[in-house]
C-alpha cells in the first residue's frame, strides 16, 4: 500500500503533468492539425470525430465506472465466504444489447451519410487537378488550364476542387490535414477527393503529406497547398501557362524603313522564338515569400559532406545550355516552351524558381540547397532517381564516385537558370 506521505509527494507531480497537458492544448500554432478544418469535407470528418469521441467517452465512463464499482462493492472480503452465484438476467442482457445498438445507430447514420456524400461525383464546375503520386514526389496537372506543376498547388477559395488521384508506382495517400484527406492514390485505379476551401479563410499555405508508407523516402513526400483569392488564382494560372523563361523578353525592334529607291530586302529567316512571356504573365501573382508561414518552409539542413562554393555566380544562359545538353537534365525534366526539355520522369520544372521548396518539400528552394541537390541528390534524399551529377561525388546508390560530372561553376549556372524560371 502506498503511504500517505508518498501520495502527498506524488500529488504535485500529477497536478503539474495535468497542467502541462492542458497548457499544451492551448498553444496557438498547430499548422498540421486536423481539428481546425477549413473546408466542407474537413468539417464533415471533424463532426464525425467529435460525435465518436462524445459517445466513446460516455461508454468509457459508464463501463469503467461500473467496473470499478463492482470490483470494490463485490470484492472478496473473507477467504471463507463464497459470494452468491447468479446465472442469466434477462433485463440486464436486453439493456446491454439495446444501449450499444442505439449508440451504433447514432454513429452509423452520419458516418454512412458522409461516406456517400464524399464518394459522390464532384459538382460539374469544379476545378479539376490530376494528382500523380511518384516515389517520392507529387505531380499536379491542371487539365482545364493545360499546365503541369509539382509539389505545390494553388487553389481558389470558395471553389470546389476535384482532385483525381493516380499513382505512377506504388500506393500513396493524399492528405492536407487542415483541408482534406486522407485518400489513397493507387496504381491503375482512379480515386477522387473533392472539397471546397472556405471562402473566408486566409491567403496562406497548408502542408500536405503522403500518408501511406511507400518506400525509403515516404517521410519526405510533402507538398504545399496555397489557398488564394479567385482573382489571384486566375493571375497565377496565366503565369503557369506561360513558357519557362529566364529573362523578360527583349523589346521588339522597330522595323527599319526601307531606303528610297532601294530594292525591298528579302525578309530575313525568322529566328526560332525564344521562350518568352507576355507582360501580363510576367506580372502574374505568386504568393510573396514574406507571406509564406514558417511552418511551410522546410528547415532540413543540407549534409555537410556535400561541399559547394556558395560565392560562385551562375549564368542562366549557360545553365540553360547545360540543361538541354545531351543526356542531361532534359532527359527527365520538362520546361514548357523549350522543345529540347520534355522529359517526363522527374518533376516539371517550368516555374520551379517560384516554388517554396525542392525535393518534395524536404529542402527550402534557395541556392545553397539547390546547388547541393544538383551535385548529389542521392546523399540528400534516400532512394531518389535523380542521379549524382557533381564531379567526384560519391553516389550512395551505385557506391561509386562519379569520375566525370559537373563542376561547381556548371552547377552554379544551372542554379541560376532554375532560379530564374519563376
Ligand atoms: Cu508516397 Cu508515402
Amino acid at each position: 500500500m502506498i503511504g500517505s506521505h508518498r501520495l502527498r509527494r506524488l500529488a504535485p507531480l500529477g497536478v503539474a503533468a495535468v497542467l502541462a497537458l492542458a497548457l499544451a492544448a492551448c498553444a496557438q500554432s498547430y499548422p498540421n492539425s486536423t481539428f481546425t478544418p477549413h473546408s466542407d469535407l474537413g468539417r464533415s470528418i471533424d463532426f464525425l470525430w467529435n460525435r465518436l469521441m462524445f459517445f466513446g467517452t460516455i461508454v468509457f465512463v459508464l463501463v469503467e465506472g461500473a467496473l470499478i464499482y463492482v470490483v470494490i462493492r463485490y470484492r472478496r472480503r473473507s477467504e471463507d465466504v463464497t459470494p452468491p452465484q447468479t446465472h442469466g438476467h434477462v433485463l440486464l442482457e436486453i439493456t446491454w444489447t439495446l444501449i450499444p445498438a442505439a449508440i451504433l445507430a447514432f454513429i452509423a447514420v452520419p458516418t454512412v451519410r458522409t461516406i456517400f456524400q464524399t464518394q459522390a461525383p464532384a459538382p460539374a464546375n469544379s476545378l479539376v487537378i490530376d494528382v500523380y503520386g511518384h516515389q517520392w514526389w507529387w505531380e499536379f496537372r491542371y487539365p482545364q488550364y493545360n499546365f503541369t506543376t509539382a509539389n505545390e498547388i494553388y487553389i481558389p477559395k470558395g471553389r470546389t476542387v476535384d482532385l483525381v488521384l493516380h499513382s505512377k508506382d506504388v500506393i500513396h495517400s493524399f492528405w492536407v490535414p487542415q483541408l482534406a484527406g486522407k485518400r489513397d492514390a493507387i496504381p491503375n485505379h482512379t480515386n477522387h477527393i473533392w472539397f471546397t476551401p472556405d471562402s473566408n479563410m486566409a491567403t496562406t499555405v497548408w502542408n500536405g503529406f503522403c500518408t501511406e508508407y511507400c518506400g525509403d523516402s515516404h517521410g519526405e513526400m510533402h507538398f504545399r497547398v496555397v489557398t488564394v483569392n479567385p482573382d489571384q488564382f486566375a493571375s497565377w494560372v496565366t503565369r503557369q501557362q506561360a513558357p519557362g523563361f529566364f529573362s523578360p523578353p527583349p523589346a521588339p525592334a522597330a522595323p527599319a524603313a526601307p531606303a528610297a529607291g532601294a530594292a525591298p530586302a528579302a525578309p530575313a529567316a525568322p529566328t526560332p522564338a525564344a521562350p518568352t512571356a507576355t507582360p501580363a504573365q510576367l506580372a502574374a501573382y505568386i504568393l510573396p515569400r514574406a507571406e509564406v508561414p514558417d511552418y511551410a518552409i522546410p528547415h532540413t539542413p543540407f549534409p555537410d559532406a556535400i561541399k559547394f562554393d556558395d560565392k560562385l555566380q551562375g549564368d542562366p544562359a549557360a545553365g540553360e545550355k547545360l540543361f538541354v545538353g545531351a543526356g542531361t537534365c532534359n532527359a527527365c525534366h520538362t520546361v514548357a516552351g523549350n522543345p529540347l526539355a520534355v522529359g517526363m520522369i522527374g518533376p516539371n520544372l517550368t516555374h520551379v524558381g517560384s516554388r517554396i521548396a525542392i525535393a518534395a518539400g524536404m529542402y527550402v528552394n534557395d541556392k545553397p540547397h539547390l546547388s547541393r541537390w544538383i551535385k548529389n541528390a542521392r546523399l540528400m534524399k534516400s532512394g531518389v532517381l535523380m542521379p549524382t551529377l557533381g564531379k567526384g561525388q560519391y553516389d550512395p546508390q551505385t557506391k561509386a564516385t562519379t569520375p566525370s560530372g559537373l563542376s561547381d561553376q556548371q552547377v552554379a549556372d544551372l542554379v541560376a537558370y532554375l532560379q530564374a524560371l519563376k
